[in-house]
């Protein structure tokens, strides 16, 4: 694994492995909060990886035992409490400027969730395409035991994801809840034990790497803009957005495709190669 020049005390790292690149939220210390400086460390690492063709996938990971505990109290919200009110609105801007890029990110997104999971981070793990949690990871949307409803995007993130019942419940009591609740609930893909998560999450990167890139980005960011849309102009926007993928893939994968199923016979999805005499 190679690692990018980024001090072992940044506040986030960047490791390449094959295509794979491992962004990690490094303050352990204080389980990996998100502070001002740590967020806009993440947008610069979100603008600098776009274009770095050593990153195929984006694997968000926290350092330690946590993932995130979200925002951080101290640095984000109490030391900006009686500061002018651009202290606050530049905070938000910071947090919510890279979890906007990560949701529509130009290469595929994975969200390791290894441990602690609360409040704020909530939004930049629906905001990475997919989820895999460990099974001994906590989750909790605990603002209301912090006197505050779940902000920077939070309950809207939950309802992205997670049905009402199940979002009013844990935005109401606050509870925690473990890995495999989250997969239940449809807040992470899947859940396995802690010592398989970095394995599965590997694999699941193998998969995506294989996959045209142009095609990828296209499928995902059209399926999380559509679902917002009426039916008509959702219709529109689809076929836009076919057309726009295959003007940009210059490998033309549609036609290499057509090709290998209607004139070679050498593949069908989901049953690989024909096999005739
Ligand atoms: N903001 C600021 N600091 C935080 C933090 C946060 N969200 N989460 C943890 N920290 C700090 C603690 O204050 C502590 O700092 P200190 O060493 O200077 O005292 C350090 O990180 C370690 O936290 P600690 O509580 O001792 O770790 P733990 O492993 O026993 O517990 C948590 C981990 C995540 C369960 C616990 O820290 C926690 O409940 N954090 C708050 C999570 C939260 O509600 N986030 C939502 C914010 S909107």
């Amino acid at each position: 694994m190679s690692n990018a020049a980024e001090s072992s005390t940044s506040p986030v790292l960047v490791e390449f492995d094959g295509r794979i690149a491992f962004v990690t939220l490094n303050r352990p210390e204080k389980r990996n909060a998100m502070n001002p400086t740590l967020n806009k460390r993440m947008l610069e690492v979100l603008d600098e990886l776009e274009g770095d063709d050593r990153c195929g996938v984006l694997v968000l990971r926290g350092a330690g035992a946590s993932w995130s505990a979200g925002m951080d109290l101290k640095e984000y919200f109490r030391d900006n409490d009686g500061k002018p009110r651009d202290a606050t609105l530049k905070a938000r801007r910071q947090s919510g400027g890279w979890w906007g890029r990560l949701m529509y990110f130009e290469k595929p997104t994975i969200a390791m969730v290894n441990g602690w999971c609360f409040g704020g981070a909530f939004t930049p793990l629906v905001s990475c395409d997919l989820a895999v949690a460990a099974d001994e990871a906590t989750f909790g949307l605990s603002e209301i035991n912090w006197g505050i409803l779940p902000g920077g995007n939070v309950t809207r993130a939950v309802a992205e994801v997670m049905n009402h019942r199940d979002s009013l419940y844990y935005i109401m009591t606050g509870e925690t809840f473990g890995g495999q609740k989250a997969r239940e609930m449809g807040l992470v893909n899947e859940s396995v034990p802690l010592a398989e998560l970095e394995a599965r999450v590997r694999k699941i990167c193998e998969s995506l790497l294989e996959k045209n890139p142009v095609t990828l980005k296209a499928a995902k960011d059209t399926f999380k803009r559509v679902r917002n849309m009426p039916w008509d102009l959702a219709d529109d926007y689809i076929y836009a957005k076919l057309e726009q993928m295959l003007f940009l893939d210059q490998t033309r994968g549609r036609d290499e495709g057509l090709k290998q199923f209607l004139d070679d016979k050498t593949y069908r999805p989901g049953l690989g190669a024909y096999k005739r005499a």
